[in-house]
């Protein structure tokens, strides 16, 4: 039975437009859940927005409309990027839904029950923001003295009768799991600043507000609204059918991976384990801080006027290129940087240039001097078996980079497939063999075809469309593009025995043009 496999990226405020970083975390997060189910896992994986809160309560006062219908508007622009995007995701969970309501009012009372729970007055500063409390000693001076918090957005001083979660109680239960699951908290820099804090001690932590309503009702006590992030952590059980005892939630948690960016990891690895242990409910098994995407190493921001909307940039160099870029150029787990040149010379150098050039090349070929037709009859020479051996052996490291998110050195490893499969090109020169020695170009021709099959199943995670596009002028059937066809030994006899063949190949990566304007 294929081993389930849940994943989840964080899911988002809808109080704007998704930005470029909503893109990244997400396009990752699908290129995890597509290599999975293609190493024959079975796959969960959900993303959503995030509603309740001061911060969308004081961006809809703003706009002049309900917070219901600003993240109405917005959770839409969301989904609609992901699926121009073409994320593969399961659930798109709000947290307005009422399934969730009554998920986050039993993991509280599973709190409540466990005694973790008490009334108290909350006085300290918040940033809306971040939606989070902070300790004085955390705050940093801004430029005209002001407090801000250590993302350095403003916080305010803020006194309220609250209802508190008893966090330093599961100081030593944090650092058990955090010594006991080495991999909890990935990469392992941000592991050891969340030791640290823990280490540090643990203060109570206010988890309701009766200051506004736009929220999840505390069960009892109906004039507080639950702290934002009790609502929001939940989704991911909630999603799962939580809290009923569904086939779900017995199959898919605790979830294997949450995918977050590096601003939330103290609220997802310390806040979070310690509800669900309040609760009796299994903490996940890893949760992974993903580093910021700048623009020309600068974030992004209204008043840099330099906000790239994720929708014009797929429109404007495909949706697979722009997937490739992400992975490809930026090392998981630190911040990375992009512009249009690096992306237009990432895609062209690797995408267009070598590796659809070298499918191009060879299916051409096929189609012209072999018309189109697969043969078994020719014996392989030592070149052919020592390519196809060097190509297993880059794929196999490629795919332990991947089950590591280590995407960018996985695609490295790609590469060097692809660099062996033109340098035998070159070797072999088939343009010559069509004369002195046609039997033997076909061979060469059809060692390629095997080799170029396999990197296209390989690289599928990341360019989705494209590869299907290689593969379906292939005639490799579109369940025979897993990890288990790459193993199957036996696969291109069986295609040569349908009796299949070639037409005239249609280049799927295409040269990008360097736009002029944004030239360095
Ligand atoms: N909405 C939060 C943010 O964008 C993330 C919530 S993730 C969850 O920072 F785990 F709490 F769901």
């Amino acid at each position: 039975m294929a081993e389930p496999y849940y994943i989840t990226t964080a899911i988002h405020y809808p109080n704007g437009r998704p930005h470029i970083g909503h893109a990244y975390e997400t396009i990752a997060a699908d290129v995890i859940a597509r290599f999975q189910r293609a190493q024959g896992r079975e796959v969960r994986f959900q993303t959503g927005t995030d509603e309740h809160g001061l911060k969308m309560a004081q961006k809809a006062r703003e706009l002049g409309v309900s917070p219901r219908e600003l993240a109405d508007e917005m959770s839409g622009y969301f989904r609609e990027l992901f699926d121009i995007l073409n994320i593969s995701y399961d659930r798109f969970i709000r947290t307005t839904e009422p399934c969730h309501h009554a998920s986050v009012q039993e993991l509280w009372r599973r709190m409540e029950a466990n005694g973790d729970l008490y009334l108290d007055r909350y006085e300290g500063w918040y940033s809306i923001r971040d939606e989070a409390y902070y300790d004085e000693s955390e705050l940093i001076e801004g430029e005209g003295g002001e407090k801000l918090s250590p993302q350095g957005t403003p916080v305010e001083w803020t006194v309220e009768e609250s209802w508190f979660f008893r966090l330093s109680k599961y100081q030593q239960p944090l650092l058990d799991l955090y010594n006991s699951n080495p991999g909890f908290i990935r990469p392992e820099s941000r592991r050891n600043e969340i030791m640290r804090f823990v280490e540090g001690g643990l203060r109570d932590l206010s988890v309701s507000r009766t200051s506004f309503d736009w929220g999840i009702k505390v069960p009892g006590s109906e004039d507080h609204v639950m702290y934002v992030w009790v609502d929001a952590l939940t989704n991911y059980i909630t999603g799962l059918g939580f809290p009923e005892d569904t086939p779900e939630f017995r199959k898919f948690w605790p979830a294997d991976l949450h995918l977050i960016g590096k601003d939330i990891v103290r609220f997802h690895t310390v806040y979070w384990p310690a509800f669900l242990l309040s609760a009796g409910v299994e903490p996940p098994k890893q949760v992974f801080g993903h580093g910021f995407l700048l623009n020309r190493g600068q974030k992004e921001s209204k008043s840099l006027g330099n906000v790239t909307d994720p929708v014009e940039l797929a429109e404007r160099f495909g949706v697979d290129v722009l997937r490739y870029f992400l992975m490809r150029e930026i090392s998981f787990g630190q911040d990375g940087s992009y512009s249009v040149e690096a992306i237009v010379t990432r895609a062209n150098a690797e995408l267009a240039n070598s590796f659809g050039n070298l499918a191009q090349r060879v299916l051409s070929m096929i189609f012209k001097n072999l018309e189109g037709q697969l043969r078994t009859d020719i014996a392989a020479t030592a070149p052919d078996e020592h390519l196809e051996a060097t190509i297993r052996t880059h794929i196999a490291a490629m795919q332990t980079s991947f089950e590591e998110l280590a995407f960018s050195e996985g695609l490295e490893s790609w590469m060097k497939a692809v660099f062996a499969c033109n340098q035998y090109v070159d070797e072999q020169a088939p343009w010559e063999l069509r004369k002195t020695d046609p039997e033997r170009m076909a061979g060469v021709l059809l060692t390629l075809f095997r080799c170029v099959r396999d990197l296209a199943i390989a690289v599928r995670p990341v360019v989705p469309t494209s590869a299907d596009r290689l593969l379906d002028q292939m005639g490799i059937a579109p369940e025979a593009r897993d990890v288990a066809a790459l193993e199957d030994g036996n696969w291109f006899p069986a295609l040569v025995a349908t009796g299949f063949r070639m037409d005239k190949p249609v280049g799927v990566f295409p040269r990008l043009e360097m736009p002029a304007e944004d030239a360095a």
